[in-house]
């Protein structure tokens, strides 16, 4: 490289940490690598996993990014969004259950950069405010603020990657009479934790892994009742008693609920578990991602590069069954592009694979085995076109599937099955307390003996 190109990365979560990687890895080979920065709003890395007891607004006025909350478990199985370069093992150097909480996995995402320097390259507490494309000398100019100074920058840049995730910005529907609703009223983002549900009827607006995940953490503090309510299909699991689904709310009179099906309920807390929007307040509409959660958003080649500027890359834009895994094999392919190691197709070629990817997507049954199945095949197609490590992923797609239908026999006890890791063959360990009776998400409470008496409650090896 004559001179050095510039790249900036919006967004140091597990994307943005996988293309700092992946570049790390370049390096490491002897190759020459671009100026990167990566723009941060938060003040450390993890994205969604940095929790925050924060919500609406942070310290500085920021909208809060993390919609986790307190007592968040890992809602699928470990081994599938294993690292295929740095191993549970390798980090904890021993096996541990399949479904951590929070803490542990961002312990892991983090741990894999440790014994880098690429922290270096990133600007903490400074959010990106503004991109734009000028067409005459084909360079991004990135505006940012660092958030405890207030001073702005205004630099040139070769590339982007959008790493800032779409899991921030919720959507909240309207429902007549909810203005005369006296309860609590929040959305999955601004939910910290169910302690104070308990005794509790409860209302979540949802059908998906938000409303499922809320609704059974509220259960566990000890809700009164709890209520899901669905627009499509209910999610149909064993619910213990207590817990019911019904059909959408129409309209609140007061506290009452009145459902779909012509029945009604009193209601204390409201928690809408409906969703995201796409949303990137620092990009013109042209260079931006919009559209519903789905696993291949329109205008995206390969899931990666904005169609309309080919310099622009999103990492982690789609919905998601794979995560870390599947976000490092793009961060791979958008390095390669970049280094010129992987050569840019033409725009014709660029639509035919799109229309190819979508129309496969369109036919393709919304049950979980086929649509795992799909965003595999995905990530296959970007490691076959990269140097990512080799994985075996019909067998991670396989342990995909196999935990749904492990849902479905018992959604307040699947978090206690372990799965055998791909990458290294070790089985996990049972934890030491059933996810029901864990009242303590901590980091040392889970690494802590705890009751090592413990039978595993099953194994899918
Ligand atoms: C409630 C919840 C639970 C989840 N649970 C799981 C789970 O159990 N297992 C799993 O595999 N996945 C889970 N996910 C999916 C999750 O989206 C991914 O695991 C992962 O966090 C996505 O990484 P990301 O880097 O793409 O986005 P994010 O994690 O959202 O990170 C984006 C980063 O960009 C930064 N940023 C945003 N805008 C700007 C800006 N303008 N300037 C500078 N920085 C900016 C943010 O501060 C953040 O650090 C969950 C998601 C949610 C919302
Ligand atoms: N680790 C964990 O335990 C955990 C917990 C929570 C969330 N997550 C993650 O967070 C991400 C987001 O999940 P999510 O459940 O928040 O969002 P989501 O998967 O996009 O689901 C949105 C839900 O909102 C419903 N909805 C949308 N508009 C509605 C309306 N007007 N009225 C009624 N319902 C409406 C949708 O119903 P339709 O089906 O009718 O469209 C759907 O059920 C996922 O990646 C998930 O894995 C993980």
């Amino acid at each position: 490289m004559s001179e050095k190109k510039r790249v900036a990365i919006i967004g140091s979560g597990p994307s943005g940490m996988a293309q700092l990687r992946a570049f790390e890895s370049a390096e490491r080979q002897g190759v020459d690598i671009p100026e990167l920065v990566c723009f941060e709003k938060q003040s450390d890395w993890g994205g969604q996993w940095n929790y925050s007891w924060r919500t609406g607004l942070d310290e500085y006025g920021e909208p809060v990014h993390s919609s986790m909350y307190r007592n968040l478990w890992s809602n699928g199985p470990k081994e599938g969004l294993e690292f295929a370069d740095y191993s549970f093992d390798e980090h904890f150097g021993r096996p541990i259950s399949s479904y951590p909480p929070r803490e542990v996995l961002w312990d892991y995402i983090a741990g894999r950069l440790k014994h880098s320097d690429v922290r270096k390259y990133v600007r903490f507490t400074t959010v990106v405010r503004l991109v734009t494309f000028d067409e005459s000398t084909q360079l991004f100019t990135v505006t940012s603020e660092h958030l405890p100074s207030g001073e702005t920058t205004t630099e040139t840049f070769d590339h982007v990657v959008v790493a800032s995730g779409h899991f921030s910005f919720p959507f909240t529907p309207e429902v007549p009479g909810i203005e005369t609703f006296t309860g609590f009223i929040t959305h999955a983002h601004d939910f910290r934790g169910a302690e104070s549900l308990a005794d509790k009827d409860v209302l979540v607006v949802g059908s998906s892994y938000s409303a499922e995940d809320i609704g059974s953490q509220a259960y566990k503090m000890g809700a009164r009742s709890v209520t899901a309510s669905y627009r499509t299909a209910p999610m149909g699991y064993a619910w213990p008693d207590g817990f019911e689904e019904r059909h959408s709310v129409e309209r609140f009179e007061g506290n009452t609920a009145f459902f779909r099906d012509g029945t009604s309920k009193h209601i204390d807390a409201l928690i809408f578990c409906t969703g995201y929007v796409h949303k990137y307040p620092f990009l013109p509409k042209d260079l931006a991602v919009s559209g519903p959660n789905t696993l291949y958003p329109e205008h995206l080649y390969r899931g990666v590069v904005w169609d309309g500027n080919p310099a622009l890359f999103y990492v982690g834009a789609q919905d998601q069954w794979f995560t870390f895994n599947m976000f490092d094999t793009q961060a791979w392919y958008v390095r390669d592009l970049i280094l010129g190691r992987s050569q840019m197709p033409d725009a014709e070629e660029r639509a035919a694979s799109m229309a190819q990817w979508q129309s496969r997507y369109a036919a393709t049954p919304t049950n979980s085995a086929d649509q795992i199945r799909y965003q595999a095949d995905y990530v296959r197609d970007l490691m076959d076109a990269t140097d990512y490590p080799e994985f075996d992923i019909d067998e991670v797609s396989d342990t995909f599937i196999r935990w749904s239908k492990d849902k479905r026999e018992n959604i307040l006890g699947y978090r206690d099955i372990c799965y055998r890791s791909v990458m290294t063959g070790t089985i996990a360990a049972p934890h030491h307390t059933p996810w029901l009776e864990e009242l303590d998400d901590s980091l040392e409470r889970y690494l802590s003996p705890g009751n090592p008496s413990r039978e595993p409650a099953g194994t899918q090896a």
